[in-house]
Parts: C-alpha cells; sequence; structure tokens
C-alpha cells in the first residue's frame, strides 16, 4: 500500500476583531503557546508533511510563528478578507501542487487532536469528497450548524444565514475539514458568496461536493476539541482546560501538586520524579524541574532549570537563564536571571542574583544584590565555590569573587577578591561613648525652645 500525501491548510488571515487585541488572533497564547503553535502541533503529529500557513497582510509576526513551529512551512498571504474559502485558495499553488488528503485547519481552534486530523483522512481515504468535524456545544450560537438529510450530510448553514429549524439543530461545525486532493480545487472555485455577509465559505464545500455527487460526510468529537477562540473569555476558558489537563497531565505523572488548581503550567512544563508543589506557583515556559526538587508557594519560574533536590521559594522568581545545581536552595524574595546556583549554594533571602555564576556551596547573604548593569551595559559576576557574602553587600559588576573568599557584610565590593580572601568594604564604624545621651538632650532642649517662642 502506498502511503497517501497530505497537504494542511492553517488559515490564520483573521484580524481578529472580537479579540480588541493589536496582536493578530493566532498569536495569542494558551498555556504559554501561541494558538498557531497548537495547531501546528496536531497537524504535525498527524503526520501531514507540507504544511501551508494563510497569514493577513502584514502579518510578518504570524508568519515568523508560523516558521519557528514548522520551519519548512509555506506562508501565503491572503490580501483582502473574504471569507474562509477565500482563505483556502490563497494557498491554491500549493493545492495545485497535488496531495491526495487535504486537511484544513482553522487556527484558532488550539485542541484538535491528530486523531481526529487522521480519521478526517481516514474518510476523505475511504472515498468521501469532505470531511468535516462536528460537535455538540453546550452553547451552538455562533457556530455554523450541519444540515443532515436522510442521514446524509448536505449543508453547513452559518448562524446568520441559518432558517429557525436549521439552528434548532445541536449539530455544529468544527471548523475543520479534509477535501480530497483530486477535487479540492473544481470544489472550491464553485463556492459563492451567496449569504448575508457576503464571504466565500468554506462550509458551502458540502453543498458544491453534494452537486457534483460526491460524498461528504462529518465526524463526530468532543466540544473541546474544537472551541473556537474567538473572543477574550473564550481565551480565557480555553485556558482553564488547557491548564486542567497540563495538570492532570503531571499528577498522572507523579508530580505532587498540594492544591492543583492554584498551579498554571505551560505546554513545555518538564517534570522529574518525587517533585513537590506547592499552592500558587507558576511555571511560565521553559522550565525543567528535576527529580526531588520542592517549589513552594507564590513562586513563578520562567526559563529555568531546577536541579534535583533543589529548593524554590516561597516568594521566588526564577527568570529565563537561571540554572539552579542539585540541592540549590533559593529563598524567598531573591530573583535569579542567567545565572546559575551550583550544586548547595544558597541565597535564601532577598536578593537579585543575575547575569552571574555563583559557586557550589556559596552562600549568599541575604540582600546580595548583584549590580549587573551599569545604565548602558549588563556585567558579570563570578562568585566561586564555597564563598561567603555577607548580608547586604553590592557586587558591582564585572567582578569575580575568589573560591572560598568571605565578604563582610554591608560592602560595595567593586573589584575583584582573590580566592580565600576577606575584603571589606564599607564605610568605618564611628563610636561616642554616651553619644546617644547627647543627641537624645540636645533635642528636647531645641523642642523647649520652640514652645517657649511660640
Ligand atoms: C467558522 C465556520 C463555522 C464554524 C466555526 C468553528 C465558516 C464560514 N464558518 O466560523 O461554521 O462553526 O468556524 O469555530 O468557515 N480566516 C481567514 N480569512 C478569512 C476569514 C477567516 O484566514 O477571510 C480564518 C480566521 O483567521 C480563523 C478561521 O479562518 O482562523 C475561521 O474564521 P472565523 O472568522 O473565526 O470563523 P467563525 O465565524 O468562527
Ligand atoms: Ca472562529
Amino acid at each position: 500500500m502506498t502511503v497517501r500525501t497530505c497537504l494542511a491548510i492553517v488559515l490564520a488571515a483573521g484580524e481578529g476583531t472580537r479579540m480588541r487585541s493589536a496582536l493578530p488572533k493566532v498569536l495569542h497564547a494558551v498555556a504559554g503557546r501561541s494558538l498557531l503553535a497548537h495547531v501546528l502541533g496536531a497537524v504535525a503529529a498527524a503526520r501531514c508533511a507540507t504544511t501551508a500557513v494563510v497569514v493577513g497582510p502584514h502579518h510578518e509576526s504570524v508568519v515568523a510563528e508560523a516558521k519557528r513551529v514548522v520551519p519548512n512551512a509555506e506562508c501565503f498571504e491572503q490580501r483582502s478578507r473574504k471569507g474562509t474559502a477565500h482563505a483556502v485558495l490563497a494557498a491554491e499553488a500549493a493545492i495545485a501542487r497535488g496531495a491526495d488528503d487535504i486537511l484544513i485547519v482553522y487556527g484558532d481552534t488550539p485542541f484538535i487532536r491528530a486523531a481526529t486530523l487522521t480519521r478526517l483522512r481516514a474518510a476523505v481515504a475511504a472515498g468521501a469528497a469532505v470531511a468535516v468535524v462536528a460537535f455538540r456545544p453546550a452553547n451552538p450560537s455562533g457556530y455554523g450548524r450541519l444540515v443532515v438529510e436522510k442521514g446524509k450530510l448536505v449543508a453547513i448553514r452559518e448562524e446568520a444565514d441559518a432558517s429557525t429549524k436549521e439552528r434548532a439543530s445541536g449539530l455544529c461545525n468544527g471548523g475543520i475539514m479534509a477535501l480530497a486532493g483530486a477535487q479540492a480545487l473544481s470544489i472550491l472555485r464553485r463556492i459563492g458568496q451567496k449569504n448575508r455577509k457576503g464571504e466565500f465559505y468554506l462550509t458551502d464545500a458540502v453543498e458544491m461536493a453534494r452537486a457534483m455527487k460526491l460524498d461528504a460526510v462529518a465526524i463526530e468529537v468532543e466540544e473541546d476539541e474544537v472551541r473556537g477562540i474567538n473572543t477574550k473569555s473564550q481565551l480565557a476558558e480555553a485556558e482553564a482546560i488547557a491548564q486542567q489537563r497540563l495538570r492532570a497531565k503531571a499528577l498522572d505523572a507523579g508530580v505532587t501538586l498540594i492544591a492543583p488548581e492554584t498551579v498554571f503550567l505551560s505546554a513545555d512544563t518538564k517534570f522529574g520524579k518525587d517533585i513537590v508543589v506547592e499552592p500558587y506557583v507558576v511555571f511560565g515556559e521553559k522550565v525543567i524541574v528535576e527529580d526531588g526538587a520542592t517549589v513552594r508557594s507564590f513562586s513563578h519560574l520562567a526559563g529555568a532549570h531546577v536541579g534535583k533536590g533543589a529548593s524554590v521559594g516561597p516568594f521566588a522568581r526564577l527568570r529565563p537563564g537561571t540554572r539552579l545545581g542539585d540541592g540549590a536552595r533559593v529563598g524567598n524574595f531573591v530573583e535569579v536571571k542567567e545565572a546559575a546556583i551550583e550544586a548547595g549554594a544558597k541565597a535564601n533571602h532577598l536578593s537579585y542574583i543575575g547575569d552571574a555564576s555563583v559557586g557550589a556551596g556559596a552562600n549568599i547573604g541575604a540582600g546580595t544584590i548583584t549590580c549587573n548593569y551599569d545604565g548602558s551595559e549588563k556585567h558579570r559576576t563570578v562568585i566561586g565555590r564555597d564563598a561567603f557574602i555577607g548580608s547586604n553587600s553590592a557586587l558591582v559588576a564585572p567582578v569575580e569573587i575568589g573560591a572560598g573568599a568571605y565578604i563582610g557584610s554591608g560592602s560595595v565590593i567593586t573589584k575583584n577578591v582573590p580566592p580565600r580572601a576577606l575584603a571589606l568594604a564599607r564605610g568605618r564604624q564611628v563610636v561616642k561613648e554616651e553619644g546617644a545621651t547627647r543627641l537624645r538632650e540636645l533635642r528636647s532642649l531645641g523642642k523647649k525652645r520652640k514652645d517657649s517662642s511660640g
């Protein structure tokens, strides 16, 4: 048996007016990943080797996102938005090259599963010219309705064009379709714009196929899979679903989430074994947490790698480029960025560690700040292994603290400190015997004068 070829066309030219945002709709994120990336991921998983993405004018950012996810994706511009069928025809050149199956996926339907795309392809392989994904939403408003006569799919009617009877049908169009490659162009070219909006509706492919005596079939899926995102409320609903799934997946993989409903994950969050995540933690993109680590309440992590048995938080912020070695500890109100904190090193309280490396076993005292930015450039701080940085020290980068060195608290360190050296860099302490008593006396004298003169 020869393997059937497939072209996927992702429609992403919509402005997304209902999102009320300057960002193109498909670039809005669910679980830290753009809607477009979700869809492209499903298409790739359905083993569709060629991908075309239809973008709107001036949507360079959408093209860039498509290429980031699928480097060989071909992008087509739909110059004016005249409807979903018109958008598909923007990729006419790709369709004309010929593929057995043409999958058409809307860029605003992020939960579509590869298995469903495979089912659509199977329906086409079995002889249908058009196969559409259908579902029965709790609230069908806004969706196109499937018109079924004598058990056969004969049309899809957009809500605005539907008769009362058609509208009463709970079976809706999920916005994903497969066309038989051999008939695709003749079906698409027949589609007109006789509807309320005067647009070329892809959904009319069903009626066109019927008119050509070809078969159209529907494949039913759960609502969650084809939830279309047109508004910020729908984006928030989608996020809630995505979070629920990611939490379930983490729990199934053995992660202890004490209060799962308060933990926010990204689609790419990676956990090892025996990890405890306390309530109220946010995982941004690209976080890896290794075996036995603990992430305590109210911490925010993004682009961070947490080593085995390390401890984060409560109230810690790990920004991109953070790497915590095995058993390292980052405590409350500590921010780390572009920095490695090697095995067993500790920064337990109130610190900023940016553009730095902290050697194994080093201790960073409360209030230590790496002054990495001089107002125009960033500089690095290197702290050797087992160094001790006294509380409230400012390390003015570029600067190096040698292994085993000891920095007295309150120091402002501007020059390198050799290994095992002791450095103190703060104003000398002045002590005047009974000075406090004198001060109080002077103050009360001054107050009496003021009272008598006023
Ligand atoms: C569409 C379907 C509807 C279905 C619903 C499922 C049509 C006519 N209607 O409605 O039956 O129930 O999806 O979510 O297909 N786009 C373009 N160029 C255009 C118009 C749209 O690229 O000229 C893209 C959009 O970016 C979007 C997708 O096509 O990704 C769907 O367009 P949208 O306007 O969201 O269609 P719906 O009204 O939701
Ligand atoms: Ca939509």
